[in-house]
């Protein structure tokens, strides 16, 4: 088994908000390098390419391409609005050699060495798989426009004082329909893939979509599901951070001390 590993990491984190989330500190590392460090230690993989944002690539190249050389990995120049385009880049420079094609979001710096396990093991039979955990909470669909509630103002005196500014706002989104759970996954990255299989799913007109094993269905070939990791985070939010750091038991940099913060 011949694995080129593709590492979407062009991405603008706005809904992390001002920073950029693959430079935030983890145990002392940004978090992109954590993602590759684990991805570096498979014998099975030969090739990471790491797909960087197109508009900021050399300062992208003089941040972490001498660690990432380091770690084995190149930087590749990633598409600037959609995931797919950083994937469909990427694919240009696999090496022919690959056996399987795997793609894995930089963002989730927490995927488990048996996780790996258990993807590569399968895909030695499978051409596609993909790791997924069950959804144990309830489903709804709830309405795409949000209703706003104006809390009432008891207290009048601080109505007076504080005028709109003491005022509660609250979104609300109505229930149109509870969802069965039952047999819904939540998929995750890494997702692997044969080589050919993968080549050809990427060569579709129409590559939209969240996941790359869409386009593998897109094709009517099947796709088959391992059981995932609930600490394989994707980071999304600040929130996911503080998650993320308690998962994988490290502090945040002000806890650490002054000489090993950067
Ligand atoms: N990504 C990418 N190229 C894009 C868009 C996303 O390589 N054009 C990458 C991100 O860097 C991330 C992964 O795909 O590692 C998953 O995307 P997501 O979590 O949505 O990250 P962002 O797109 O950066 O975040 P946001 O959607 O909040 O802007
Ligand atoms: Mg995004």
């Amino acid at each position: 088994m011949n694995v080129s590993v593709i590492v979407p990491a062009a991405g603008q984190s706005t809904r992390f908000g001002e920073s950029d989330k693959l430079i935030q500190d983890l145990g002392g590392r940004p978090l992109l390098i954590r993602t590759i460090e684990l991805l570096s230690k498979r014998e099975e993989v030969n090739q990471i390419l790491v797909g960087a944002p197109p508009e900021d690539l050399e300062q992208f190249r003089e941040r972490f391409a001498a660690t990432l050389g380091f770690l084995g990995a190149t930087v590749v120049e990633g598409g600037r609005v959609d995931r797919w385009e950083t994937v469909q880049n990427a694919l240009h420079h696999v090496s022919p050699d690959a056996t399987h094609i795997a793609v894995h979001d930089a963002a989730r710096p927490g995927v488990s060495m048996a996780l790996l396990d258990r993807l590569f093991e399968a895909a030695r039979s499978k051409a596609a798989v993909v790791p997924g955990v069950r959804i144990n909470s309830t489903v709804k669909r709830v309405s795409s426009e949000s209703e706003t509630v104006r809390a009432i103002e008891e207290d009048g005196v601080a109505d007076a004082i504080l005028g709109e500014v003491g005022r509660v706002e609250i979104e609300t989104l109505k229930v149109l329909e509870t969802v069965s759970r039952e047999d819904l996954m939540e998929i995750q990255t890494p997702q692997i893939f044969d080589a050919d299989l993968f080549r050809r799913a990427y060569a579709q007109e129409d590559l939209s979509g969240t996941d790359d094993a869409m386009l593998v269905e897109r094709l009517g070939e099947s796709v088959y599901v391992v059981e995932g990791d609930v600490g394989n985070l994707k980071v999304t939010t600040p929130s996911d951070l503080t998650l993320i750091r308690a998962v994988m038991g490290v502090r945040g940099p002000e806890k650490r001390p002054v000489h090993k913060q950067f």
